[in-house]
């Protein structure tokens, strides 16, 4: 499979300068929606996971604690500036999702917005997350999934080969990955292109 964290690193820092144009239209609503879906609270530490050039950050509160994190410089130095132009005070910082550099418990949000479909390991980048997010945190999800109830056909998984290497892997499924990484899906819209692109909303499962 061509999809390794050295190939996103790569491809992603040529993507960044043509990143805004692709995708800022594009997803504006769905990225919007998914956010709308969070309760906000002033002073609330929130964590981006591969955070592109920073789209998420106008809509998001003026009054958090705002980490941004991507795994290509490029796409980390656009958010800088995007942070910098909407007089946000923001920290970016190149990072691996799978592997953050972050003590556990420590966010009160994670968004993860079109990249549980991108990173390699995404029950790791998962089990990141879980493990940065307070007891009580709540995890924002947005991507393109394959229907929970059905695994994706010989065709989807054919096709797969060729857009998880350019673009995005078209196979996964929110459910088994979000419960398997210890999650509890409160809500969960389909935002795009009928029920391909969801919004998950999704806290730490409780100990029984
Ligand atoms: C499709 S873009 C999404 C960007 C942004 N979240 C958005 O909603 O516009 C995927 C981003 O994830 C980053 N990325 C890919 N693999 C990653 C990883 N393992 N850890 C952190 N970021 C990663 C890429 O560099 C890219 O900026």
């Amino acid at each position: 499979m061509f999809n390794t964290t050295a190939w996103n690193r790569l491809r992603y820092s040529l993507y960044a300068p043509l990143y805004d144009a692709v995708a800022e239209r594009a997803f504006r609503r769905a990225r919007h929606r998914s956010l709308d879906q969070v309760t906000w609270q002033p002073g609330m530490r929130v964590l981006l996971v591969g955070a592109g050039t920073g789209l998420d950050l106008p809509w998001l509160p003026r009054d958090v604690e705002i980490h941004a994190t991507d795994l290509s410089p490029a796409m980390v130095r656009r958010i800088e500036r995007r942070a910098e132009a909407l007089g946000m005070d923001v920290q970016a910082a190149e990072m691996d999702g799978e592997a953050l550099a972050f003590p556990g418990e420590h966010f009160d949000v994670v968004v993860m917005h079109l990249i549980v479909a991108v990173m390699p390991d995404p029950a790791q980048g998962l089990a990141e997350a879980r493990r940065v997010l307070r007891g009580d945190g709540q995890l924002c999800v947005m991507d393109k999934f394959q229907a929970d109830d059905r695994p994706a056909s010989a065709a989807r998984r054919a096709l797969n080969a060729l857009t998880s290497a350019i673009a995005t892997d078209i196979t996964r499924q929110a459910r088994p990955l979000l419960e398997g990484a210890s999650f509890t899906i409160e809500q969960d819209t389909p935002v795009m292109m009928g029920t391909l692109f969801r919004a998950l909303l999704a806290r730490p499962t409780r100990p029984r």
